[in-house]
């Protein structure tokens, strides 16, 4: 992975208070920079995966040894739901819930029964959770959750987060949600399947092109959960998003611009839905309009506001 260059990502000077972070999924695409950010801010990381190796501890480990001491738990642990090479069947759907709701589930139980709980609890999950549409402007209290199976998906793993009212970490420790839009990074997320079409002249916008397209440059969504993580007081839902709206057609033109390269040619949806399944397919064919309210009150500042300069930071 190339080395994340955190003073221009990173608006935040570095906290005077270590903290000690427990990252579930702290292997993957968005933790790699999230583990890179904490670390660079002073932080101490313990990784939670499904393989021990050093600075890990697995989730087999939790419900018997209990949760390490620590002063803020993350989870970002989850099977890829777009993974192209993965037929979306009842079993893939399964595998693609059970890895978040049943680490989060165990996560938050430790939490729940632990001597000491930790300060923060931050979950993200994905703006699947507000219905799409081409108009209606979302924000964090707008209503959601149950329209399909991305929807309800959020909505089980939020509920699973939940720390039970008689446990000695209610009132202790401080909840957040993240919802994340569609991340963009060179290392994970849809940009490096992206990249040889577009290369070749042969990207272009997906379906109509018309759907919005909620996006986050992945050191923004670092950066927004470790200003959740220090700032100590933030609390409940925050849309991990741009501030700016862009649809789908936008997001071809400006890839193809950084690339230098036309996007004429669009991926029809018969195709979409031929190689994700029409219930996957949704999730590329439809968005939602996404306003960081929330993100934006809590002080956050983004790096990378615009869509052009996000791509070109990426592809630089
Ligand atoms: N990437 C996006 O565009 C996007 C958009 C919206 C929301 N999100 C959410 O943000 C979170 C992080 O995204 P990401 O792109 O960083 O995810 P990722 O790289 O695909 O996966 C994160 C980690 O999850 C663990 N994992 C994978 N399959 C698993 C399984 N079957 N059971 C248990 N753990 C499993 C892996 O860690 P180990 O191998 O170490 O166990 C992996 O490194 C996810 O929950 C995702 O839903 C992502």
């Amino acid at each position: 992975m190339r080395d994340v260059q955190w003073p221009v990502c990173n608006p935040f000077p570095p906290p005077e208070a270590v903290m000690r972070v427990l990252v579930g999924g702290g292997t993957g695409f968005v933790g790699r920079t999230l583990t890179s950010l904490l670390k660079s801010n002073g932080h101490e990381v313990t990784i939670i995966s499904r393989n021990p190796g050093p600075g890990r501890i697995t989730w087999q480990e939790l419900p018997s040894k209990g949760l390490p001491p620590c002063d803020a738990a993350v989870n970002l642990a989850g099977e890829n739901i777009m993974n192209p090479l993965r037929r979306w069947t009842e079993e893939f759907k399964k595998e693609v819930t059970n890895s978040r709701v049943d680490t989060t589930q165990i996560l938050a139980r430790a939490i729940a029964r632990a001597e000491k709980p930790p300060e923060a609890w931050v979950l993200v999950t994905g703006v699947s959770f507000y219905a799409p549409s081409e108009t209606v402007e979302y924000d964090e209290d707008s209503a959601g959750g149950n329209y399909d199976f991305a929807s309800r998906l959020v909505t089980a793993m939020e509920a699973a987060a939940r720390i039970p009212g008689d446990s000695a970490a209610a009132g202790v420790t401080r909840g957040v949600m993240v919802r994340a839009g569609f991340v963009l990074g060179r290392d994970g997320g849809a940009i490096p399947s992206m990249l040889l079409p577009f290369r070749l002249g042969l990207g272009g916008p997906i379906g109509s092109g018309c759907q919005n397209l909620p996006w986050i440059h992945v050191a923004d969504l670092a950066g927004i959960i470790a200003h959740v993580l220090e700032s100590k007081n933030v609390t409940g839902v925050l849309n991990g998003v741009a501030p700016s709206f862009n649809t789908n057609r936008d997001f071809a033109r400006a890839l193809g611009a950084a690339l230098r390269r036309p996007t004429i040619l669009p991926l029809p949806a018969f195709m979409v839905n031929a190689i994700f399944g029409s219930e996957r397919g949704v999730m590329l064919l439809e968005g939602a309009k996404v306003r960081p309210r929330r993100t934006l009150e809590s002080g956050y500042r983004y790096a990378f506001p615009e869509l052009g300069p996000a791509l070109r930071d990426i592809l630089s």
